[in-house]
């Protein structure tokens, strides 16, 4: 008999996240009941990541790592689904003998049928990507303990092409999905005592879609979502700097509850390498929206993304990332040695031709200086007040709450009998490296 337990693992970003929530939504229609046990499933999906070489090497090594589990229990099912996938597929089913079936991220509705046939003894291989599908209709399955918070799918795919990037490849072209199914997602989130939500898509400034002739767009969406309910916080990531519009800015500021943060990937500082990258903006562009975001949300914070070592990237080159980095002053960033993609525009054009320990070392420095900006950002909040959403207990002591400001910091301090989905308004006295500390008001 088969047993109908589902673990599910997962790797890379917000979107698989939400892919895994799908699944497990699909799977439970199908009699499969999910565990955060491996050790009790009859079955286990690894949703990958392709994004970085590392990324996939680790995902290689989980998947061998797995084998003592199919020694113990030869009927269980080892699927690999998500961006992998596509890349992935022979290699992983023929050469390697490591899973059963290989599903791709447009595939999932028939997810029950391919186990079907796994558990028949034929391994499947379902890759193919569409140009419609957005599982608007599926309710997700929260995976996480009932939280506070919750991403909610608004897109998928990418038509940007960044000539670094596997995406466009492995999940397919841009669709939106529809607003209704939005909205009622977010509403149901709320009856169920969520208190932020996190609209995501690869590009989400891109957000399209038709309702009776009338185009949709992102600040609409956006203005929607923010309507439902006043008590409901809204984020949204990743926006695009080409596409990033002053009316979306001012949507922002119309609605108190759509969070003072804007993730902005800059990726480099020189105008070179953005237009190799295929970036669609220069540097003078990006610095433009930044100084928009600050005349119009002047308590927004601002993150980015950054690469060290893109092809051809000379000492040069380096120093106009750190210089547009220190000239933002970002408040948080996320940094990335450049790994080359097979299949992408630079893998085929461009030769990855910066020696990795010089890389590692532009890597170091951007890290250095986003350490000594982060560091800034948090001491200029000290003294400040803030509306603090309550998250839960800290993870050092269990009479500290821990939540976020609207500027996505994450804030500490005594509960006083405050409670997870509380707000409170939290005045900051300290901060450590990573946290601000301090007291209710
Ligand atoms: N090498 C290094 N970093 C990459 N990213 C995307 N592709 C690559 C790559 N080939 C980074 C970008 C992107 C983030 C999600 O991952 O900075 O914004
Ligand atoms: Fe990784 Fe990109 Fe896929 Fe997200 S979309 S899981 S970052 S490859």
């Amino acid at each position: 008999m088969t047993n109908k337990k589902v673990y599910i693992e997962t790797y890379g970003c917000q979107m698989n996240v939400a892919d895994s929530e799908v699944v497990a939504s699909v799977l439970k229609d199908s009699g499969y009941q999910h565990t955060d046990k491996i050790d009790e499933a009859g079955l286990i999906l690894i949703n990958t990541c392709s994004i970085r070489e590392n990324a996939e090497q680790r995902i290689w090594r989980r998947l061998r790592s797995l084998n003592y589990l199919k020694k113990k229990n030869r009927n269980l099912i080892i699927g690999l689904i998500g961006c992998m996938a596509e890349r992935l597929k022979e290699q992983i089913i023929e050469k390697e003998k490591l899973v059963d079936m290989v599903i791709g991220p447009d595939a999932y509705r028939q997810i029950a049928n391919f186990i079907k046939e796994a558990e028949e003894g034929h391994k499947t291989v379902n890759i193919l990507l569409s140009h419609e599908e957005t599982y608007a209709d599926i309710s997700p399955v929260r995976l996480t303990p009932a939280g506070v918070s919750a991403f909610v799918s608004i897109m998928r795919g990418c038509n940007n092409m960044c000539a670094y990037c596997v995406v466009p490849y492995v999940r397919g072209a841009e669709r939106s999905r529809d607003p209704g199914s939005i909205g009622g997602e977010v509403r149901d989130l709320i009856g169920k005592g969520y208190r932020e939500v996190t609209l995501i898509g690869q590009n989400v400034n891109s957000y399209n879609h038709s309702v009776y002739g009338k185009e949709i767009r992102f600040p609409d969406l956006l203005r929607m979502v923010a309507m439902i309910d006043p008590r409901l916080r809204v984020r949204f990531s990743t926006s695009h700097p080409k596409d990033l519009s002053d009316e979306l800015l001012y949507t922002m500021a119309e609605h108190e509850n759509i969070c003072r943060h804007i993730h902005l990937p800059a990726q480099s500082g020189s105008n070179r390498i953005l237009q190799l990258m295929n970036r669609d903006y220069t540097r003078e562009w990006y610095m433009e929206r930044i100084k928009s975001v600050r005349k119009i949300l002047p308590d927004c914070a601002l993150s980015t993304d950054m690469i060290a070592g893109f092809c051809t990237e000379t000492e040069e080159d380096h120093q106009d990332s750190l210089s547009l980095m220190e000239w933002a002053c970002f408040d948080f960033a996320y940094m990335f040695r450049y790994s080359e993609r097979p299949g992408t525009k630079a893998a085929g054009k461009y030769p990855d031709n910066v020696p990795e320990d010089i890389k590692s070392r532009r890597l170091d420095e951007i890290i250095a200086l986003q350490n000594r900006l982060s560091a800034i950002s948090k001491q200029n909040d000290i003294g400040k007040l803030f509306e603090v959403l309550v998250e839960g207990f800290s993870k050092r002591s269990a009479d500290f709450l821990s939540g976020r400001t609207s500027q996505n910091k994450v804030v500490v301090f005594p509960g006083e009998d405050r409670k997870k989905a509380d707000y409170v308004q939290v005045k900051i006295e300290r901060c450590t490296s990573a946290t601000l500390i301090g007291k209710i008001i």
